[in-house]
């Protein structure tokens, strides 16, 4: 099977790239599942209801999220309710919503994928429960029921990233990285069968910065006043990897990395 993972979607631009862009590359990679990341698809600041319709509607199978999950108080409807949306696996387990869940692919009919949100703790907020070790106890319960299992790993630092799916390389068939918004070229496949890429990027506007407009984000760093971060608009680019896995053993196959122009 084939799947598409989608970097951070930010804001409008980003939901539209996302509209426009898919049926395009759904018949280009014969594409049997698509999975996105949605933390910044509200103006550019956490997901609401109505924001994960969109990039739904669009043909997207599941949204995962990050960091920016509390921006938007909606989020709650969708944590409740919604068995698409995807919220890291490491917050307290108290709290709504949940960190994975097993999924039938559009086809072959028979399959399913399982797919793990998970948050990294190196130069993150709020500090969360270990990674690794959660991961590696709800990816062993993912593989009593499939052994397709794609993990986003919303991290910042880099070691963390390439640590965590060296760990789980040979347990899961893909390991992706979002939050930094920069799209990494080390796309590549570990020696258990793991594909990897450090981040997929973001997909949005990036005449700016990290999606949003520069002028203010420059403003900040010049005078350490806090400033409003308005989405920018142009150069909108969707970001993201597309992963074959042999449906048989759960290995990757192939990792290619995707950036598309909206124009
Ligand atoms: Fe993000
Ligand atoms: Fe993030």
């Amino acid at each position: 099977m084939k799947l598409l993972f989608i970097g951070d979607i930010v804001g409008q631009p980003g939901r539209n790239a996302v509209k426009t862009l898919l049926p395009k590359l759904r018949k280009q990679h014969a594409l049997d599942f698509i999975i996105a990341n949605g933390e910044n698809s509200a103006g550019g600041s956490g997901i609401t209801p109505k924001t994960a319709e969109e990039i739904f509607s669009a043909g997207v199978d599941v949204i995962t999220s990050g960091d920016h999950l509390w921006d938007q108080k909606e989020v709650m409807e969708l944590l409740a309710g919604e068995k698409r949306f995807l919220r890291p696996l490491n917050y307290p387990p108290e709290i709504p919503g949940r960190g994975s869940g097993v999924f039938e692919v559009r086809s072959p009919a028979d399959l399913t994928i399982g797919i793990l949100n998970v948050q990294g703790r190196t130069f993150m907020q709020p500090p969360l429960d270990n990674p690794f070790l959660l991961a590696a106890e709800e990816v062993k319960k993912l593989r009593e029921l499939t052994k397709i299992i794609f993990v986003d790993f919303h991290a910042e630092a880099t070691s963390e990233k390439i640590a965590f799916a060296r760990f789980l390389d040979g347990q899961v068939s893909a390991v992706i990285g979002t939050h930094t918004h920069v799209q990494t070229a080390d796309e590549q496949i570990f020696p258990g069968g793991t594909a990897y890429l450090t981040d997929a990027g973001f997909t949005g506007p990036h005449e700016g910065v990290l999606g949003r407009e520069i002028e203010p984000v420059v403003k900040k760093f010049l005078t350490g006043m806090p400033q409003r971060f308005e989405v920018a608009k142009d150069r909108v680019i969707l970001h993201g990897a597309v992963v074959e896995i042999n449906d048989a053993t759960g290995r990757a196959t192939k990792i290619q990395r995707v950036m598309e122009n909206t124009i």
